[in-house]
């Protein structure tokens, strides 16, 4: 079976992940291909957050990253619930199964991660939050040094605290944190309207330039 082929048989069987562009694992000049992977903390894996993502996605593309998302979407993740195990466990959660545990996984493998999510009443959703408390108390150390963007979607308001919140996990984490040329939100209540929002949209695409300069 063909790597694309295996990616669109893991999707339909539910393991949450979308693989963007995966062509070529060596540059022309013979170096290996740099990785980023997001997060989507949004229960709707079409929705206005993997819109988002997309747009970084098209940039990426251009300069052959190795573009993974990871899809939270409806999948029951429960919250840390401050066992420590973690400290004996070599660093797994004992409390994650299956994808989550994949996720941790192949995060530990990224030049850089994304974390995206809606705004729910001014945060992140309920299942990002519990994923990633449970991903950074457990293995931080992977992902210290690497690169990290928050990106938020809202309908109105609210896209400052889920940004600050998002970013918390990064720079308590000795992370790098990749900027752009406004706080990355785009809003809008469906796809449509986020294709109204220019600035939202250079906003995420100037994200994804800074994060290939900074990897
Ligand atoms: C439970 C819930 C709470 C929400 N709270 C807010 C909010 O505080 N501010 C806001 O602008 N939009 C809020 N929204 C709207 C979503 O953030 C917005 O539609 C987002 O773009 C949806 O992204 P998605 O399609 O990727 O799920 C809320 C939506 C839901 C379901």
């Amino acid at each position: 079976m063909k790597k694309r082929e295996f990616i669109k048989a893991a999707i339909i069987a539910g393991t949450g992940f979308i693989v963007g562009n995966i062509s070529g694992r060596l540059t022309k000049s013979g170096k290996k291909n740099k990785k980023v992977i997001a997060v989507n903390g949004s229960p709707n894996e079409n929705g206005n957050t993997a819109y988002a993502l997309s747009i970084i996605g098209e940039i990426f593309k251009n300069e052959n990253i190795n573009f993974q998302i990871i899809h939270i979407g409806q999948n029951d993740i429960r919250g840390c619930i401050a066992c420590m195990r973690c400290h004996n466990e070599q660093s797994v959660c004992v409390h994650t199964t299956g994808n989550e545990r994949n996720w941790i996984e192949s995060m530990k493998s990224a030049d850089a991660l994304i974390l995206a999510s809606p705004t729910y009443f001014g945060g992140m959703t309920g299942s990002m939050k519990s994923f990633l408390d449970k991903a950074f108390y457990s293995s931080s150390k992977y992902f210290r040094h690497k690169t990290g963007a928050a990106v938020v979607t809202t309908r109105r308001t609210g896209a400052s605290m889920t940004f600050e919140g998002l970013n918390q996990y990064f720079t308590i984490n000795e992370m790098p944190v990749a900027s752009s040329t406004y706080w990355n939100n785009i809003r809008g209540l469906t796809v449509d309207d986020l294709k109204q929002d220019g600035e939202g949209i250079r906003t995420l695409q100037n994200l994804a330039k800074n994060i290939i300069k900074m990897i």
